[in-house]
């Protein structure tokens, strides 16, 4: 279904989300049909450039990130691309952007730079008359880098635009697999009778990948993957599993949910947490040579045991574990139902609890671990199977991994904020966070080596260890 009509100006167009994943989500969405054709998407950067030249950026972008782009149809999208020069920091090009904007569709700004432009910007879309009582801002993480500037933010974007107008990035918000974990939980009534402390043992979130911080060292080492990942994405997930039924699923209802698990959430205690950086590993560097610093303390892995102190998770762990440079690209959530209560069959020892594992990527979908009778005459024998559901396979080739970028850009347009961070969300999840970070600089561990192409380091299994549970294997 297409969505109405809209001028979506682009800032920081020339930048590496805005052609990576932005303009080719926007192309896959016009090639839909679903970005309709009096759709305009109106490109904004420093340098001074004709039409025609950014067009050819965007074609070039689109060759190396979406190569599988059909030529006829990137024509009639880039048709609908145009370049205004604005100078994000200075008056120069806002009344010609002004003069480019239609009254009667739908508005957005997407802001594609870095969050210390954030408030200049929206002031100056309110000061030049651009931002109107229904456009829409959008905003990229890192949203804060602490509390203290996350308010800030909150609070600049607030002077200009409606928080019901702000439109805050996460972009696993927008993986279709997460948005499953709705549907697996509220479109099925199988689970949510078990989905509680009664029944669950623990969860585990890993989000492991393989790259490192080639080409952002100096945000990452001012960052480090408690802020990178934690406060965000894994938040999120975390919510998505732990929250109570949202009466609707409508925006404010789902992150009312949300801020009510983030608000619950035990501090962390510094015995509870692991934190590794990667060493250097036959001939390739490690995290300290990447960022050029022998002293960082910045953690490129964190493994935390978390508690979300409610009537429903009491005494339920969270595992929560990511990094770089680790053995695979691969995320899931586990969720570990206990182990039955009592074995009828004989000479079976211990029986295992079920495992229902969701893949968030690569090869998306959901598998449940069973115990079944070993088939054959012989003795009875139990087997562990696993039930499993493959979305490309289930759903067919319609289920082409779409970027979560398509999805959230489309929503902005549609006017739905319910894949987006809400101001008090963000700040809650940054109020838990911070005096944890707090404690690391205050104190004078360091973070512990650990193998390029491994699990992460020693302690993060020890975590789990001493609670005689095990991380499930990553890769
Ligand atoms: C970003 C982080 O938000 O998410 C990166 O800044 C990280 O460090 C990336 O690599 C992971 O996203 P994805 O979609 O590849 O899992």
């Amino acid at each position: 279904i297409p969505v109405d009509p809209f001028d979506l100006v682009l800032f920081g167009a020339t930048g590496d989300l805005a052609q990576r994943k932005i303009l080719p989500g926007l192309y896959h969405r016009f090639e839909v049909g679903q970005m309709p054709e009096e759709a305009r998407i109106v490109a904004t950067g420093r340098r001074e450039m004709d039409d025609a030249t950014f067009r050819d950026h965007v074609r070039s972008a689109m060759k190396e990130f979406a190569p599988e782009v059909k030529a006829e149809v990137l024509g009639r999208f880039l048709e609908r691309v145009e370049y205004v020069a604005v100078d994000a920091r200075g008056d120069y090009g806002w009344c010609r952007l002004a003069g480019s904007l239609r009254p009667d569709v739908v508005r957005a700004f997407y802001l594609s730079v870095g969050p210390s432009l954030f408030q200049g910007i929206a002031q100056r879309l309110h000061d030049h008359g651009l931002a109107t009582p229904d456009s829409r801002i959008v905003v990229e993480k890192p949203f804060g880098h602490d509390l203290a500037s996350a308010r800030a933010l909150n609070e600049g974007l607030r002077t200009s635009f409606e928080e019901h107008q702000i439109y805050r990035i996460d972009h696993y918000l927008g993986k279709e697999t997460v948005q499953n974990l709705m549907a697996l939980r509220f479109a099925n009534s199988l689970f949510e009778p078990l989905w509680n402390a009664t029944h669950i043992d623990h969860v585990q979130i890993t989000v492991a990948e393989t790259v490192g911080i080639e080409g952002r060292e100096a945000y990452y080492d001012q960052s480090g993957a408690m802020r990178d990942m934690v406060q965000n994405h894994l938040v999120q997930l975390l919510c998505l599993i732990a929250m109570e039924p949202p009466s609707k699923f409508a925006p404010n209802a789902v992150r009312d949910e949300k801020v009510k698990v983030i608000e619950a959430l035990d501090p962390v205690e510094p015995g509870d947490i692991a934190r590794g950086q990667y060493r250097p590993e036959r001939g390739d560097d490690g995290y300290l040579d990447h960022v050029g610093n022998p002293d960082s303390r910045t953690e490129s892995f964190i493994a935390l045991k978390v508690r979300v102190a409610n009537w429903r998770w009491a005494g339920v762990p969270f595992y929560l574990r990511t990094g770089k440079r680790l053995r695979a690209r691969e995320s899931e959530i586990a969720v570990v139902f206990r182990d039955p209560p009592h074995t009828i069959f004989p000479n079976v020892g211990h029986l295992r609890g079920n495992i229902l594992v969701i893949r968030l990527q690569p090869d998306e979908g959901i598998t449940l671990s069973t115990t079944i009778k070993d088939p054959g005459p012989g003795g009875f024998r139990l087997a562990d199977v696993s039930l499993d559901m493959s979305f490309a396979e289930a759903l067919g080739a319609d289920a082409r991994a779409q970027d979560a970028y398509e999805r959230l850009v489309m929503d902005v347009i549609r006017g739905d904020q319910t894949l987006f961070m809400r101001g008090d969300e963000v700040e809650a999840a940054w109020a838990w966070v911070d005096p944890v970070i707090k404690g690391w600089e205050d104190g004078r561990d360091r973070p512990s080596p650990y193998d390029q192409g491994s699990s992460g380091p020693e302690e993060a299994l020890m975590l789990m260890h001493r609670d005689g549970r095990r991380w499930r294997q990553i890769g």
